[in-house]
């Protein structure tokens, strides 16, 4: 096998044993590559040479930039190789994992995109950082963010804390906010949530569970685990819709699912991401609510494919 011809994987154990390891290789294999397994215990020199870099990185990322020492040094010496290693293809390039994964900065990416001439709009956000809900009030105001709102960690990797997120539904419930945290307008959906997987051009869509309607009023805030509410399959009590509430039916248009996916890869230059989309229920607009680095891909038809596609055509531009 050619050296360069080699792909470095790299994801967290956990991630490891869900990926069926056999069949990316035979993929691979067609394509004309070895894949192997990095190591980041020992140096990515004595592993080479490799020209792809495929990586799930996110909570490395997420817990140095909380200052976890030991991901700081891991990283270093990571984006160091890749400095070295100028050729090197990283899927996907570490500065636009950082980016995606701070919410803020992921929905400042999504809000200075040309997606809101099609429908499309992240709900109005801000940063809440201090606990005085005074400023509190006023930042929700110069933002427009309206009640219910959701208070999400500002990370959304790195931990378990990361999805937990509460939503308060009066000012009088200012005091439960933990921040640092993005604050995030509510928008009612019908309990349904399209997740959009994105891998190179190639991207599908899959349906989920998610939070039922609500409107402003005097009730306790509610604190749930993102992770409880919108997995395939979740039944959580958060979803189920009153009585009251007339459900519209509507199928997301394929034409603007592709617009979010194309757009979205350009603006935050990564080639393996999910979106989490809601159809808001007064307006028939699309809501872009989450964007992730390297999801899951349950349910995505031949993704390995469409991950080779995608090195291939990146190998093919660079000798050009
Ligand atoms: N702006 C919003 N309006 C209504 N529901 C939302 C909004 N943002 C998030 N949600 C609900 O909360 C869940 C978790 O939020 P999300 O931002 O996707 O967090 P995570 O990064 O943990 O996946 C979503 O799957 C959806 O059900
Ligand atoms: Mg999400």
């Amino acid at each position: 096998m050619s050296p360069n011809k080699r792909i470095a994987v790299w994801m967290s154990e956990k991630k490891i044993q869900k990926v069926n390891w056999q069949e990316l290789e035979t993929v691979c294999g067609n394509y004309g590559f070895e894949v192997f397994k990095l190591c980041l215990k020992s140096s990515l020199e004595s592993q080479g040479p490799f020209c792809v870099l495929v990586h799930k990185m996110t909570d490395i990322i997420a817990s140095a930039n909380l200052g976890d020492v030991r991901c700081i040094a891991i990283l270093q010496d990571v984006e160091r190789y890749i400095s070295q290693n100028p050729t090197l293809i990283v899927i996907d390039p570490i500065p636009n994992v950082r980016k995606i994964i701070d919410r803020y900065s992921c929905y400042s990416i999504i809000h200075s995109t040309n997606l809101c001439t099609y429908e499309v709009f992240t709900p109005n956000f801000c940063t809440l950082e201090t606990n005085d809900v005074e400023t509190i009030k006023h930042q929700l105001r110069i933002a427009h963010v309206t009640y219910p709102f959701l208070c999400k960690p500002l990370l959304g990797h790195g931990s378990r804390k990361a999805h937990q997120i509460c939503i308060i539904f009066n000012e009088r419930s200012l005091i439960d906010i933990s921040t640092p945290c993005v604050a995030q307008s509510f928008i009612n959906h019908d309990a349904s949530l399209f997740k959009i997987y994105v891998a190179g051009d190639k991207h599908c869509m899959v349906e989920r569970p998610s939070l039922k309607n609500y409107q402003a009023s005097d009730r306790e805030t509610i604190y749930f685990d993102s992770s409880d509410v919108s997995k395939a399959g979740s039944k959580s009590r958060l979803s189920v819709l009153d009585p009251e509430d007339v459900v519209e039916r509507r199928e997301p248009d394929e034409k603007i699912i592709n617009l979010i996916a194309t757009t979205l890869r350009k603006a935050f230059g990564m080639d393996l991401f999910g979106v989490d989309v809601v159809i808001e229920k007064s307006t028939g607009k699309y809501a872009i609510i989450d964007v992730n680095a390297y999801p899951g891909y349950d349910g995505f038809p031949n993704f390995y494919e469409a991950l080779l596609e995608c090195i291939s055509k990146k190998m093919s531009t660079d000798l050009t």
